[in-house]
């Protein structure tokens, strides 16, 4: 696992995802892309329901294991794919280099 280098912390690609439930899929994030570069402050804004909690949440790798399916695109953390960090490698990232603030604790 390679450490915070660079100047592009978080790079979000392209990013399509969807929930596949036992309704059908939900098409979730449709092309997603942004980029936190080291120092700055980025805010996403957009109506209820169109995608801003589920976009960092895969960043973390915080969506539910058996439904959320990326379909498209990816996602570099510190220069790491999250979807390949073993759980403890994400453990170091999650708290450490990364924290979740929950919108509705
Ligand atoms: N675990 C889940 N299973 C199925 N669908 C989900 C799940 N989590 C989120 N969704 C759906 O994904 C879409 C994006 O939701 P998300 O929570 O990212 O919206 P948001 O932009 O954060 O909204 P808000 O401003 O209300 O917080 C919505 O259609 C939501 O219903
Ligand atoms: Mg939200």
């Amino acid at each position: 696992m390679t450490e915070p280098s660079g100047d592009v912390l978080l790079e979000i690609s392209d990013l399509s995802l969807e929930f596949r439930t036992y309704r059908g899929p939900i098409k979730a994030l449709n092309g997603v892309s942004l980029n936190v570069r080291a120092g700055e402050i980025v805010g996403i804004v957009g109506e209820s329901g169109c995608g801003k909690s589920v976009t960092m949440m895969a960043a973390t790798r915080l969506l539910p294991k058996g439904s959320a399916h990326i379909t498209g695109g990816g996602i570099r953390l510190f220069g790491n794919d999250p979807m390949t960090l073993s759980e403890r490698e994400l453990q170091h990232v999650r708290g450490r280099l990364v924290s979740t603030i929950i919108q509705e604790p």
